[in-house]
């Protein structure tokens, strides 16, 4: 064994003709995986700015090849035998949500989810989602006073609202208990704060027990709301758990699928709507443009007036460029070549790791968006008002200027509800309550860079705010 390890650690690996540049690190075996998980998006940067658009890099003895090259993402991702999603998917459930699901097939998760988050099921889920959002937001529910001040972090207040909001939505449980609402909110907190870490098995002793106990909390919790066969079948959960058992997966199994499924669809939401309070508290030309349009809005029917709000839409698909940093891994497992979009051809070699970072590239290149890192509201929507959708590179149309819902034929099923949930949150808050930061220069919280590569970047600290419902 030690032979092994001794030859692993020092095996050389050179660069072969074709192959993408490659960048060892300095330390055997190790390579940059420090770097990496400290904070991936500058570590990815730097070495972009070494390598280009293509290079490899080792980590933790893995062999990752990352590209950035937006508009190729599509036609590489597409061959999905050479480039499996599904063993990285399979370690990665195994070390967050203690969860072995063989039969798991992201691909038709993937197309079932679909059927039951578009048109007329979509309509009633977001209808459910806006009265149980309303029933999170009277006086009754929050135990608040009209006139009073209440003070909380916007983290929090907009993570809980919505977290709660989908749980009762997707998961029907039960309305009326609201102390074990918050007390499942505060579990699947404590469980999200240490996600990066279980991912890379980097947890302690006391994060270990931390995280074992919420997820044992959660798994009863959701094996009673979901599992005890209250839960429609017609619903895209109920199929999910109709399927779980069809094929022949055991209850054990079963109820800690729910926790994955609960991650899976209230893990980005409300930490996206917390960054598009945040950007509009802090951008008064952008709340005042928000604000006018929920103004002409208002007189139409809900429906008509949901969907034609341009400004609010580039607000959102601004806060998305700036936050939603999902690292799309696959497994190589035939040696490939692949092509750039400039016509170049690179080889990846069988047992590396092929990662796809869309915030790099195309959301924060400063040669589709000027001043990448800056938060500009209107930058999505044309002179005349209307939505954006050129986006130029080197003078050559680029594919996408976001990716914030995943690639071509991986995207988010939940994009419109998502959407939708936000939308409702941010008009709800702004029409009916007042709401401002405690400190008036306060700046936006620094993002948590151990988060890149897993969704929608949380803030490394909150940004105090008062608020209360408008008499
Ligand atoms: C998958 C983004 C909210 C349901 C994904 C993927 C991304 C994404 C990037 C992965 C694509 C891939 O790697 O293949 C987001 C963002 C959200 C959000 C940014 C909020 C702002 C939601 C919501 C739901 C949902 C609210 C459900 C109602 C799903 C499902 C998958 C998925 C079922 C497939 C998971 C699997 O591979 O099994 N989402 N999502 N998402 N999302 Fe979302």
């Amino acid at each position: 064994l030690l032979g092994l390890a001794v030859l692993l650690l020092f095996k050389r690996r050179t660069r072969r003709r074709n192959e993408p540049p490659l960048d060892k690190g300095i330390i055997p075996w190790l390579g940059h995986a420090l770097e990496f998980g400290k904070d991936a998006a500058k570590f990815l940067t730097r070495m972009k700015l070494k390598h280009g658009d293509i290079f490899t890099v080792r980590a933790a003895g893995q062999y990752i090849t990352i590209l950035l090259d937006s508009n190729c993402y599509d036609a590489v991702l597409s061959d999905v035998v050479s480039l499996d999603q599904i063993s990285y998917a399979q370690s990665l459930m195994k070390r967050i949500f203690s969860l072995n699901l063989p039969s798991h097939n992201p691909e038709s998760e993937k197309k079932r989810a679909k059927m039951y988050l578009q048109g007329d099921t979509l309509t009633q889920l977001c209808s459910s989602m806006q009265k149980n959002l309303n029933l999170l937001m009277t006086p009754s529910d929050k135990g608040l006073e009209t006139s009073e001040w209440n003070k909380d972090g916007l983290f929090n207040l907009c993570y809980s609202l919505l977290f709660k909001t989908g749980y009762l939505t997707i998961f029907d449980a039960e309305k009326n208990n609201t102390a074990a609402l918050t007390e499942i909110y505060e579990k699947f907190r404590q469980f999200d704060k240490l996600l990066p870490k279980l991912a890379r098995t980097t947890v302690n002793k006391e994060e270990k027990q931390i995280a074992s106990s919420a997820r044992e909390e959660l798994w009863k919790w959701l094996t009673q709301s979901c599992l005890d066969g209250k839960t429609g079948r017609q619903s895209w959960l109920g199929s999910y758990i109709q399927q779980l058992q069809d094929e022949g997966v055991d209850a054990e199994t079963q109820r800690r699928a729910m926790l994955l499924q609960l991650w899976v669809t209230q893990g980005n939401t409300g930490p996206t709507a917390f960054w598009v309070m945040g950007y509009l508290l802090t951008h008064p030309e952008a709340l005042r443009a928000v604000n006018d349009e929920i103004q002409c809005v208002k007189h139409l029917c809900p429906e008509e007036g949901r969907n034609h709000t341009p400004v609010f839409d580039s607000v959102l698909s601004e806060t998305l460029r700036l936050t939603a940093a999902a690292l799309i891994t696959r497994q190589v497992m035939h040696d490939k070549t692949i092509r750039l979009s400039n016509g170049r051809e690179y080889h990846l070699r069988r047992g590396d790791r092929l990662c796809v970072f869309p915030f790099i590239s195309p959301q924060m290149d400063p040669e589709i968006h000027q001043q990448p890192e800056m938060f500009q509201f209107d930058r999505f929507l044309n002179a005349d008002g209307s939505k954006k959708k050129d986006f130029f590179k080197q003078g050559v149309r680029v594919k996408y200027p976001s990716v914030p819902w995943g690639t071509k034929d991986n995207l988010c099923p939940g994009r419109h509800f998502a959407a939708d949930a936000i939308k409702e949150l941010v008009f709800t808050i702004l029409t009916r309550f007042d709401l401002e930061l405690c400190d008036k220069n306060a700046v936006l919280p620094l993002v948590d860079t151990s988060r890149y590569g897993f969704g929608v970047l949380q803030p490394a600290g909150d940004l105090e705010i008062r608020y209360r419902l408008r008499s």
